[in-house]
């Protein structure tokens, strides 16, 4: 069982990185093998629109996000966790998301041979918001459960959680136990 973790804040050790880092350990515990991807190290171009991986399922943009896509295909679950920006995810973790473009056709149906790894890969989310209203990132979470939806992928569920100075969550014991308890959702066979 791997278990992978995306980053999508740009501040290492910041509060969705703590976060990520509770999940990966929930993971850890429940016997899976953990991975974390910092995108912020990064270099990862929006998608181009191209169209050139409609017909073989290959991103024409030579960037790391070549390494990434291997290692969504193979992790058995993925944590996104991310903070929100203007109502909306970070340009790193969209610029990320954008780029699973290439796993589809035109018809935007897995590609043959991006479909047995896909199939039923579980995804999560942490989001992180400055405002006390967790609500604030609804449309980081509208944005993940329905590509997920759409894509016939496993949805195990959102965290949520307030924050604003880098490291204030690791005082928040609830928002660490649900991430956690979301880390071993994602180990579950
Ligand atoms: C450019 C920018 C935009 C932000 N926009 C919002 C926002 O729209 N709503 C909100 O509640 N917090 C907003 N915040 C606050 C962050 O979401 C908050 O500080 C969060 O804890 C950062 O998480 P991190 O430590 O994982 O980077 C913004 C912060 C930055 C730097």
């Amino acid at each position: 069982m791997k278990v992978l973790g995306i980053l999508g804040s740009p501040r290492v050790g910041g509060n969705s990185d703590l976060l990520l880092d509770q999940a990966l350990a929930g993971a850890s515990d429940a016997g899976a093998e953990v991975e974390k991807i910092k995108l912020v190290q990064k270099k990862i171009s929006g998608c181009l629109d191209c169209a050139k991986c409609n017909e073989a399922g290959v991103c024409a943009i030579k960037d790391d996000m070549q390494a990434i896509y291997p290692k969504v295909l193979e992790a058995d679950a993925i944590i996104h966790s991310v903070p929100t920006y203007f109502w909306a995810m970070t340009a790193q973790m969209k610029a990320y998301l954008d780029r699973w473009c290439a796993f589809f056709d035109a018809q935007w149906k897995w590609h043959k041979h991006v479909y047995p790894k896909m199939k039923g890969k579980k995804i999560g989310l942490i989001t992180v918001c400055g405002d006390p209203n967790v609500h604030t990132a609804d449309p980081i979470v509208h944005s993940f459960k329905t590509t997920t939806e759409f894509t016939k992928l496993k949805w195990i569920g959102a965290v949520m959680a307030s924050a604003s100075a880098r490291g204030d969550i690791a005082g928040n014991e609830k928002a660490k136990k649900e991430a956690y308890d979301l880390g071993k959702k994602a180990a579950e066979k």
